[in-house]
């Protein structure tokens, strides 16, 4: 008879949801022999049926390093004194669209810490600007937790998509991983006011965080059935030198593969990074992540002398190369295990 994990991951893909003591059951078994191959079978058929072969890919550009947060697993947290920080300014990130468009990207990432120095009219002007210069491209903003009023100028500036990830779905946990001055309310409101306004959302996690438990993960699941964004970005933590979390143990491949996968039974049409993290922990990271139910890329437009210091955790792969050395990087490894990249913008397929 096969266990009760086979018989959950069969229901999660027929009903799209668990109850939490079934979540908490599968992340207490997640090791059993077989499960986790029979779940990327699963995975990879329901992606390919959405996808094809085609893996979406996005321009990151990393835009600024300064940040008043001080979340306590981040390199680039405010008291990290030894972090060296750098701001682009809008030339540089208009030359790094240029570079990203020539090279097939239709979707640019704007990214950075909450930098006070960017205000809304900064922001406003550069969304617009690339969207004047860019019309066929989407642009993602990942600038973390804003006034909702700040959210709408930005999209009506043009700006598509945003990026917030809730990082966990545990009122105590997200207590134990930011200060005091950071709440979980207050990361909820900004997901469902990003989603009100009209944004493509994605939410994400990461995996393995200090003090996450089966019980955190099933809250991680839950909260993002409610939310249903249309990206989740999950990848491993990954300890930071020079953090509270330094000596902290980082995320596991077979955790973030695992949940992956269950992702893509939950949630079917969601574009799912295989992530940069995922990537740093293991060389085939990227190409597993995908093999597990991800289908999208993320590579890296920075320019090469700031890259380095967009240093959120230890080793992080791809600080030495350029945008299009990426590219290519990709386009084999992609490649490699059957898929190619598109040239398309990526929407969520309810939105294409
Ligand atoms: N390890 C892995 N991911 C991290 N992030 C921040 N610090 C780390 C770390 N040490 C992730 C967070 C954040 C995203 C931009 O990067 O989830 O939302
Ligand atoms: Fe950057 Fe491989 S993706 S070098």
């Amino acid at each position: 008879m096969r266990s009760r994990c086979f018989e959950l991951i069969d229901r999660l893909e027929k009903d799209k949801s668990l109850k939490r003591e079934e979540w908490v059951f599968l992340f207490e078994h997640f090791e059993e022999p077989g499960l986790s191959e029979y779940l990327f079978e699963k995975a990879v058929r329901i992606s390919k049926e959405v996808f094809g072969n085609k893996v979406y890919t996005r321009g990151l550009i990393e835009f600024t390093n300064y940040c008043k947060n001080n979340c306590l697993y981040c390199g680039i947290r405010r008291d990290n004194r030894n972090a060296s920080r750098y701001r682009l300014t809008k030339e540089d990130i208009l030359s790094c669209c240029e570079e990203g468009y020539e090279l097939g990207f239709r979707t640019f990432v704007l990214q950075g810490g909450e930098d006070p120095a960017f205000t809304d009219e900064i922001l406003v002007d550069i969304v617009r600007s690339i969207k004047d210069l860019y019309p066929d491209c989407a642009l993602t903003l990942s600038i973390g937790e804003k006034p909702r009023k700040s959210y709408e100028a930005y999209y009506e500036a043009g700006a598509d998509r945003y990026l917030l990830r809730h990082e966990t779905g545990d009122k105590a946990h997200y207590a134990r991983l930011h200060p005091g001055n950071m709440s979980f309310e207050n990361r909820r409101r900004c997901l469902f006011d990003l989603k009100d306004i009209g944004y493509q959302v994605g939410s994400g996690f990461m995996v393995g965080s200090p003090y996450q438990t089966s019980d955190t993960l099933a809250s991680d699941f839950l909260f993002l059935k409610e939310l249903s964004p249309h990206m989740v970005g999950i990848g491993p933590f990954v300890p930071h030198h020079d953090t509270p979390f330094a000596k902290e143990t980082g995320g596991t491949v077979a955790l973030t593969l695992f949940c992956i996968g269950l992702l893509r039974l939950m949630l079917p049409k969601a574009l799912l990074p295989a992530t940069t993290a995922l990537g740093t922990i293991s060389p085939r990271g990227r190409e597993m992540g995908i093999l597990a139910g991800a289908n999208v890329v993320m590579p890296n437009l920075s320019p090469v002398k700031v890259r380095k210091k967009y240093e959120l955790y230890d080793n992080k792969i791809c600080t030495g190369d350029e945008a299009a050395e990426c590219r290519q990087c990709l386009e084999n490894r992609m490649k490699s295990i059957g898929y190619e990249l598109s040239r398309s913008r990526g929407d969520h397929p309810d939105l294409a």
